[in-house]
C-alpha cells in the first residue's frame, strides 16, 4: 500500500503521528543569554497544537559566546536546562515529539584580553575544534536532560558547521581539512559523540544539498558526506541549501524546491530523508510520497502563516498553503508572518 503524509511513522527514537515535520524556524527573541521569552512557549504551543507530526526547535546556540545570529536560544549551559524542560512538557502535552536544532554560527576564540574574536575553520586549532565537537556533544546531553525527543546538527545554510564542511572556506591539510572524509570529520565526531553520550536521542542533521557557490559543496560531494554519515549511524537528514527559503514560492507552480537532490538521496543511502523548502500542496506532497523514497516533508514558513496547516489538512478544510513566500517574516519581530 502507498504511504500516505497522515499516518504514524516510527524512526530510530522517535514516533510521529504523521509525516509533517515543522522545520527548525528561529525566532530571535532569546534574551541575551540565551533564555527563552514566554512570547517563544506560546509560539511552540500554537505549532504543537497545529498538528504537525514532530517540531524542530529553531537554531539553538551550543555556545555562550557565539553572537553571530541576533536573539537565539542557547543550550550552553546546564543552569538553563528547566528552561528547556518547560518547553518539551508544552509541546509533548499535544502528542508532538520534539527536536531541538544544536548550532554554531562562528567560532569565537577567547583573547588573553578577555576579548573575543571571530575565528575561521583554517585558523582553528585542533584543540578549538575539539572545544566545537564538545559543545555540541554537552549540549546534546543538556537537550536530553530536558526531555527532548533528538537533537538536529545544523549543517546547512553557511553557519559554522557548513563552511567548516565547504572546500571553499575550509583549506586545512591536516586531517580536518583536505579532502571530503577529513572535512566531514568534525560531524561524525560529534554523531559519535552524540550517540555515545544519549543512545536514547533521535540524531538528524540538516546539510545543504549544494552550496550553490563557486567553489562550493557541490551535489556529488553532498551526497557522499551524507554517506559517510549514514554509514556512521545518523538516523535521518533533512536536505536543504544555501538558498535556504526561496521568494515566491507558489502551490503547484514551482514547489519542492530541493527535491531532485533529496529524491537522489534517499535511493542512495538507507536513513530516513526529510526534504524541505517550498513544499506548499498536498497534491505535491502525496506526489513526492508516491514516486520517491522520501519519508518526511518539512515546513517552515507554511506554518508561521498557518501553525494550524496539518489539522487543516487531515480536516480537509485546506489542501495548500496560504503563504506566498514573501519572506517578510525574516525582518518581522518574532519572525511572525505578516498577513496574521
Ligand atoms: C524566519 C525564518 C527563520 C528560519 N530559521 C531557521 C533556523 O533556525 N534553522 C534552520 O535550519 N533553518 C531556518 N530557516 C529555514 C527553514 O527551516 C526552511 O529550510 C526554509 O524556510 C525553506 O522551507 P519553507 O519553504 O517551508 O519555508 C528559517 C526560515 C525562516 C523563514
Amino acid at each position: 500500500m502507498g504511504r500516505k503524509i497522515f499516518e504514524a511513522v516510527n524512526l530510530h527514537n522517535l514516533r510521529m503521528k504523521n509525516r509533517l515535520i515543522r522545520s527548525a524556524t528561529w525566532e530571535g527573541i532569546a534574551d541575551f543569554d540565551g533564555s527563552i521569552s514566554d512570547e517563544a512557549y506560546g509560539i511552540y504551543s500554537e505549532i504543537a497544537k497545529g498538528g504537525v507530526g514532530a517540531i524542530i526547535v529553531g537554531f539553538t546556540d551550543v555556545s555562550q559566546d557565539d553572537y553571530y545570529i541576533h536573539g537565539a536560544m542557547r543550550l550552553s549551559r546546564d543552569e538553563l536546562i528547566p528552561q528547556y524542560r518547560k518547553l518539551t512538557d508544552i509541546i509533548h502535552a499535544e502528542d508532538c515529539p520534539v527536536i531541538i536544532q544544536l548550532a554554531l554560527g562562528a567560532f569565537y576564540r577567547k583573547l588573553p584580553n578577555g576579548l573575543t574574536q571571530q575565528t575561521e575553520p583554517d585558523n582553528m586549532t585542533e584543540d578549538e575544534i575539539q572545544q566545537v565537537i564538545g559543545m555540541f556533544i554537552q549540549s546534546a546531553k543538556r537537550a536530553e536532560a530536558a526531555n527532548f525527543d533528538g537533537v538536529q546538527i545544523h549543517a546547512a545554510h553557511f553557519f559554522f558547521l557548513s563552511r567548516f564542511i565547504s572546500p571553499r572556506v575550509n583549506h586545512r591539510n591536516d586531517s580536518y581539512g583536505g579532502n571530503t572524509a577529513n572535512r566531514s570529520r568534525i560531524l561524525t565526531e560529534i554523531l559519535d559523540g552524540i550517540k555515545s553520550e544519549c543512545p536514547g536521542l533521535h540524531v538528524t542533521i540538516k546539510i545543504n544539498s549544494s552550496d550553490f557557490i563557486r567553489g562550493g559543496l557541490n551535489e556529488s560531494e553532498s551526497l557522499e558526506i551524507c554517506r559517510i554519515l549514514a554509514d556512521n549511524g545518523i538516523d535521518s537528514i533533512e536536505v536543504s541549501g544555501n538558498g535556504t527559503s526561496a521568494e515566491g514560492i507558489r502551490a503547484g507552480v514551482n514547489e519542492a524546491y530541493f527535491l531532485d537532490f533529496a529524491a537522489n538521496l534517499a535511493e542512495n543511502v538507507n536513513v530516513p530523508v526529510m526534504l524541505v523548502g517550498g513544499l506548499r500542496s498536498i497534491r505535491v506532497m502525496q506526489r513526492i510520497l508516491d514516486t520517491t523514497k522520501i519519508e518526511l516533508l518539512s515546513l517552515s514558513r507554511p506554518l508561521l502563516r498557518e501553525p494550524d496547516l496539518p489539522a487543516k489538512f487531515l480536516s480537509g478544510k485546506s489542501s495548500e498553503s496560504l503563504c506566498v513566500s514573501c519572506n517578510a517574516c525574516y525582518s518581522s519581530h518574532a519572525h511572525r508572518c505578516i498577513y496574521r
